[in-house]
């Protein structure tokens, strides 16, 4: 199909490699594919724009396609520079007809310009992945936000800002965090970032896991996933972390744990997944071993303190693709993948399309249920409604074939009442 959008992709001449990926992914993502017929029949969204600021894959390409169904006119930006899938921008544009501004390693210039790109599409509903599409219409865009119905938000790093912004009292209009559904982040940051940070960093480093001294930073969700994915390749995992319970947690899990100062010195790979700053600093890497990889698959570049590991190293140079290798004083290298950005995005492809299937079934039908209830909402921070996440869950559990008991009318009762104790 010719288009008539606008757009800023690599190449065009890669759609048709992006037409067959995106309908390998779309083979693992069926209730998505369930909802999207569905879209197309009732046409929900007829005649709203949105603006999406994500990850640009496979599976992101397969939830414009549902919005797209549900008649909604889409504009598509990276939600990082080194995510996005070149093939797939180019699919968007030439054959599924959605102006997409991506390209992967694209400058942070260029990368803020396609993000204002996206706003000037004058959406009524955003749809984030690190709030940084209303982070622009919150700063030097606001004559916009009146327009906006409400907005959602894909990742735990988004939706911390997010409540940042409304305990402020600034935000201006509601939101919908698509990362507090169960069915998102039980599932994508525990099973989909777990499985798909090991696969980066081992195509980065091709590295044999097992007997390695693995540290995970932070032990949420997404580091959960990746510290039992990493144990069941053979590694020890040292787990470090700033939360008592989470460290207990660990613990109990059978991990070692560690503050960093002492997992830095027994280290060979180390990922951070917290969210937070400068979790590994220059001090840490002053103690590592020769050789030590270093990682991160939180949201944003901040995690390893990038800076000052530049400023130990006395040289630096592409040790292979997605790996720099920093060499200090005393002759150590320790070797830095991705630039410090999402390993599981920058060096592998980011999640199975299966987990994704739930996470972007969430943001579709969270896209519907803000545009059903226009003007009611207040400019908060909801979670996705349980009827919504209880169906995600139930057509997911159909579409792999598994049948689950339900509760009769005595377990119902007894269930609900006080005094039915014997
Ligand atoms: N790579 C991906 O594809 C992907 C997918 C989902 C989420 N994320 C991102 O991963 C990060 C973590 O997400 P989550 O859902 O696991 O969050 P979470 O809040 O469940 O867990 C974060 C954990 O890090 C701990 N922590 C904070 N500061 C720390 C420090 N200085 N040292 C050690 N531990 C520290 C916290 O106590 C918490 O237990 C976020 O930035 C999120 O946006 C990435």
């Amino acid at each position: 199909m010719a288009t008539t959008k606008r757009f800023d992709v690599k190449d065009l001449a890669l759609a048709a490699e992006g037409i067959r990926r995106i309908s390998w992914a779309d083979r693992q993502m069926p209730v998505l594919a369930a909802i999207r017929e569905r879209f197309e029949n009732e046409q929900p969204l007829n005649g709203y724009r949105i603006s999406a600021c994500l990850h640009v894959t496979t599976e992101t390409a397969n939830l414009m396609r549902t919005l797209k169904a549900g008649g909604a006119d889409v504009v598509l930006c990276a939600s990082n520079p080194l995510s996005t899938q070149d093939d797939v921008a180019a699919a968007l544009v030439e054959e599924y007809d959605v102006s997409v501004f991506a390209i992967k390693g694209e400058d942070n210039d260029t990368y803020y310009s396609h993000i204002e790109a996206a706003v000037d599409h004058k959406p009524h509903l955003t749809m984030d992945d690190g709030a940084d599409v209303i982070g622009v219409l919150h700063s030097h865009r606001r004559e916009q936000l009146g327009d906006i119905i409400a907005g959602t938000e894909e990742t735990t790093t988004g939706v911390i800002r997010l409540k940042a912004l409304e305990g402020d009292g600034a935000l201006g209009f509601p939101i919908i965090a698509v990362n507090e559904a169960k069915t998102k982040h039980l599932f994508d940051n525990r099973y989909g970032t777990g499985q798909s940070t090991i696969d980066g960093i081992i195509r980065a480093t091709n590295v044999l896991l097992a007997g390695k001294r693995f540290v995970v930073a932070g032990y949420g969700w997404v580091g959960r996933g990746v510290a039992s994915r990493a144990r069941g390749m053979g590694s020890h995992v040292i787990v470090a972390e700033v939360d008592p319970m989470r460290a207990l947690e660990a613990v109990m899990d059978g991990f070692e744990v560690l503050p960093m100062a002492k997992a830095a010195e027994i280290g060979d790979i180390f990922c951070t997944a917290t969210g937070d700053k400068h979790v590994i600093t220059g001090e840490h890497m002053a103690k590592m071993k020769d050789g030590a990889i270093l990682a991160n698959t939180g949201h944003f570049n901040v995690e390893i303190d990038i800076p000052a590991l530049k400023s130990l190293a006395v040289e630096s140079r592409a040790a292979r693709e997605f790996v720099e290798e920093f060499t200090l004083e005393d002759g150590r290298r320790l070797y830095l993948v991705a630039d410090g950005r999402l390993v599981n995005l920058a060096a592998a492809e980011g999640h199975p399309a299966l987990v994704m299937d739930m996470s972007f079934a969430n943001q579709a039908l969270a896209a519907e249920y803000a545009v059903q209830n226009a003007g009611k909402l207040e400019k908060k921070v909801y979670v996705v409604p349980d009827e919504i996440d209880r169906e995600i869950a139930r057509l997911k559990l159909a579409t792999m074939d598994i049948d689950i008991d339900v509760l009769t009318e005595e377990q119902a009762k007894y269930l609900a009442s006080w005094d039915e104790g014997t």
